[in-house]
C-alpha cells in the first residue's frame, strides 16, 4: 500500500485526475490517496493558492500525482507549480517524447527524453519595475555550478542506465555568456566522467529547428529551465501533441508527477481531455516505485486501445470518444 498525496488541480485537472485513479484501481495497486489542494480554485475560496495542510502532506508522504494548476497571466499570484517544484528542490523535470502507435504525427521514432532544470533559470520570479511609470522591468536569471551539475548529472545517469546513446546539453551561450556558459562549461566537465555516451552542445535556436527537422537525432536532451519548458512543448508536438507526454519533477527528498500541459480551460468539463499525458505521468511514478511490471501492463492496455479502439480515444489524437470511454476501455482491458 502506497500512501501518494494526490493534487487534482484545476480546468481538466480533475477529470484526468479522475480517470488515472480508475485505471490504477483497475490494475489492482493499493494505493492510499491523500488529498490535498493547490491553485486557481482553492485561491478562490480561500485566497490562499498553496495551503499548509498540502505542504504538510506533501513533508510527509514525499509522493505527490498533480493535476495542472492554473496560473493567472500577467498579474495576479505566481505559478504554483513552479513554487512547488523549487520548495521541495525537485530539480530534475524529466520529460519524455516517444512516439505512440496509431497517433497521427509528421514524425515515426521519436524517442527522446528531456532533463530541464526545474528551479532556476528566468523562473525564479526576480522581476522588478526600473521606473515608477512602469514601462521598463527587468527580470534576473539564476544559473549556479551545482544545480548546473544535479540536472546534467541526473541526464547522464538516466542515459547510462537506460542504455542511450547521446546527451545533447542545450545552451544560448554566446549571448548569455555568463549563465548559460556556466551550464555548458559544468555539462563540457561532467560529460568527461561518461566517455561511452556521446556528447552534444548546441544553441537553443538551432535546436528549435533541428527538433522539427529530424527529431529522431536527439536521445537524452539537458537545459535550462526557460528553454526546457518551451523545448518540451515542441517535443510533445512531434508525438501528437500534449494529450500524451508525461513528465516527472524529481528531488533527492520528493518527487511530484504531472503532464506537461496546463489546466486547458478551453475544453474543461467538456469530456474531451486526453488523460493519457496524466496516465503516463503516473506510470513514470510506478517506476520510481519500482512497480516496473504493473506500468508495462499499463503501458500495452493504453498501446492496445489506441491500436484496436481508437474510436474510444479522445478527438485531440484522432479519436471519436471521450475521457470517460477511453477510460472504459483500458479499464475493461486489464479487469479482463
Ligand atoms: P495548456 O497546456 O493548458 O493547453 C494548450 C492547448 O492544448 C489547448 O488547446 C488545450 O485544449 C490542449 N490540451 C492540453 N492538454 C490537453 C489534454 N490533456 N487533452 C486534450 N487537449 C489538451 O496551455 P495553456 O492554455 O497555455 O495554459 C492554461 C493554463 O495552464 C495556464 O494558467 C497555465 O499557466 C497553466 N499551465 C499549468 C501547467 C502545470 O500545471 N504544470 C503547465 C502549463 C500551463
Ligand atoms: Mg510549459
Amino acid at each position: 500500500m502506497y500512501d501518494i498525496v494526490r493534487i487534482s488541480g484545476d480546468g481538466i485537472g480533475p477529470e484526468i485526475t479522475d480517470s488515472v485513479c480508475r485505471i490504477l484501481e483497475a490494475a489492482k495497486l493499493q494505493i492510499n490517496w491523500i488529498d490535498a489542494r493547490a491553485g486557481e480554485a482553492v485561491f478562490n475560496e480561500t485566497g490562499n493558492p498553496l495551503p499548509e495542510e498540502t505542504i504538510d502532506a506533501i513533508k510527509e508522504h514525499r509522493i505527490v500525482l498533480k493535476g495542472p494548476l492554473t496560473t493567472p497571466v500577467g498579474a495576479g499570484f505566481r505559478s504554483i507549480n513552479v513554487a512547488l517544484r523549487q520548495k521541495f528542490d525537485l530539480y530534475s523535470n524529466i520529460r519524455p517524447a516517444k512516439s505512440v502507435p496509431n497517433v497521427d504525427s509528421n514524425f515515426r521514432g521519436v524517442d527522446l527524453v528531456m532533463f530541464r532544470e526545474n528551479t532556476q533559470g528566468l523562473y525564479i520570479g526576480k522581476e522588478h519595475w526600473v521606473d515608477e511609470e512602469e514601462k521598463h522591468a527587468e527580470s534576473i536569471a539564476v544559473v549556479t555550478e551545482a544545480a548546473s551539475e544535479k540536472i546534467i548529472t541526473a541526464a547522464f545517469e538516466y542515459a547510462k542506465k537506460n542504455n542511450r546513446k547521446k546527451v545533447t546539453l542545450v545552451h544560448k551561450a554566446n549571448i548569455l555568456k555568463l549563465t548559460t556558459g556556466l551550464f555548458l562549461k559544468v555539462g563540457e566537465r561532467v560529460a568527461k566522467d561518461y566517455p561511452d555516451i556521446e556528447f552534444q552542445d548546441l544553441i537553443v535556436d538551432n535546436m528549435a529547428m533541428q527538433m522539427v527537422i529530424n527529431p529522431s537525432q536527439f536521445d537524452v536532451i539537458v537545459t535550462t529551465n526557460l528553454f526546457g519548458d518551451i523545448l518540451s512543448d515542441l517535443a510533445s508536438g512531434l508525438v501528437g501533441g500534449l494529450g500524451v507526454t508525461g513528465a516527472a519533477n524529481i528531488g533527492d527528498d520528493a518527487a511530484m508527477f504531472e503532464a506537461v500541459h496546463g489546466s486547458a480551460p478551453d475544453i474543461a468539463g467538456q469530456g474531451k481531455a486526453n488523460p493519457i499525458a496524466l496516465l503516463f505521468s503516473a506510470l513514470m511514478m510506478l517506476e520510481h516505485l519500482d512497480e516496473h511490471r504493473v506500468a508495462e501492463r499499463i503501458r500495452s492496455a493504453v498501446y492496445a486501445v489506441l491500436q484496436d479502439h481508437k474510436e474510444d480515444c479522445t478527438q485531440d489524437i484522432g479519436g471519436q470518444g471521450t475521457t470517460k470511454s477511453f477510460t472504459d476501455a483500458v479499464c475493461n482491458i486489464l479487469e479482463d
